[in-house]
């Protein structure tokens, strides 16, 4: 790995510049994806299910290539670095961590052997420290003395979450951290996210089909269909935009349209 170079306060601490990504050499599943993720900010990256959202996250992890999958056109930078061309355990040691879509705890460790795994990039001897500081985000793990397998789907969670923080990130990509929670505990995933954002400075890029409390937390969202973003903004601007309104955040049953089916629907330029 070679040493980051330092930012330009007004560069993107994550930068996502035109990405198509091909599975098995043929299917094509994301086509000239651009996201930007300023330093300190929480971003969300919202869309039905198989709009590309989890292999965008998989480009920016290095963890295509194990699904057969590969970057084929356009390039990531992190830090000012590039990093679609590192392999996985390289862009965590860059600073980049992610919390993959179903947690993938491991179920029969415990929850500080599953915490000290998050910390497997570093040799500083505050590991212990970090711990602790986990525990202070999420209290409840540290009653849960048994093996992490037995932890409710919420705990699991917390503790996918409190793995990429002992690995002291800049930055934690999280896939659908709402995914089979109870509303109740969505809100508690959620104000936590926030305030790890908040007190740590982590850059957070958020990706979710809650749309209602994803954009809440986030200050700026993305939303993608077809492995294409089809609309951008701040959270302001997503909040009150009627589309989004209506099929991201009305909670209705009717089936939903798509952007592109939208007369109003307009791509922006920088898509094309
Ligand atoms: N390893 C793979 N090989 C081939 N096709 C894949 C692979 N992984 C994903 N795909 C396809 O890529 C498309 C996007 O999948 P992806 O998992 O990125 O969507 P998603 O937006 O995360 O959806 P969800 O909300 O359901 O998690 C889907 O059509 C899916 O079938
Ligand atoms: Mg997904």
């Amino acid at each position: 790995m070679t040493q980051a170079v330092q930012l330009k306060p007004e560069s993107p601490i994550l930068s996502i510049n035109n990405i198509e990504v091909v599975y098995d050499d043929v299917i094509q599943v994301l086509r000239g994806v651009s996201i930007d993720v300023p330093q300190g900010e929480i971003v969300t990256l919202l869309g039905p299910n198989g709009a590309g959202k989890s292999t965008t996250l998989k480009a920016i992890s290095g963890l295509l290539k194990t699904e057969n999958g590969e970057v084929s056109r356009g390039d990531i930078h992190f830090m000012g670095e590039r990093i679609d061309t590192q392999n996985a355990s390289d862009v965590v040691r860059s600073g980049l961590f992610q919390v993959m879509e179903g947690r993938r705890i491991i179920e029969d460790m415990s929850v500080i052997e599953n915490l000290k795994l998050g910390a497997y990039t570093r040799h500083d001897g505050q590991v212990n420290q970090d711990i602790e500081m986990v525990f202070n985000y999420f209290p409840r793990l540290k009653e849960r003395t048994g093996l992490a397998g037995y932890l409710s789907g919420g705990e699991q969670q917390m503790l996918a979450i409190g793995r990429a923080l002992m690995a002291r990130p800049k930055m934690i990509c999280l896939d659908e951290p709402s995914m089979g929670l109870s509303p109740l505990l969505v809100k508690e995933v959620f104000g936590i996210i926030e305030k790890i954002n908040r007190e740590q400075g982590i850059t957070m890029l958020l990706v979710e089909q809650n749309a209602n409390y994803a954009l809440k937390a986030a200050n700026y969202g993305y939303i993608m269909e077809s492995g294409k973003i089809v609309l951008d903004g701040s959270k302001a601007q997503l909040l009150n935009n009627e589309d989004v309104k209506e099929f991201y955040l009305g909670g209705g049953n009717e089936t939903r349209k798509s952007f592109k089916n939208l007369k109003s629907y307009k791509r922006r330029k920088r898509w094309l």
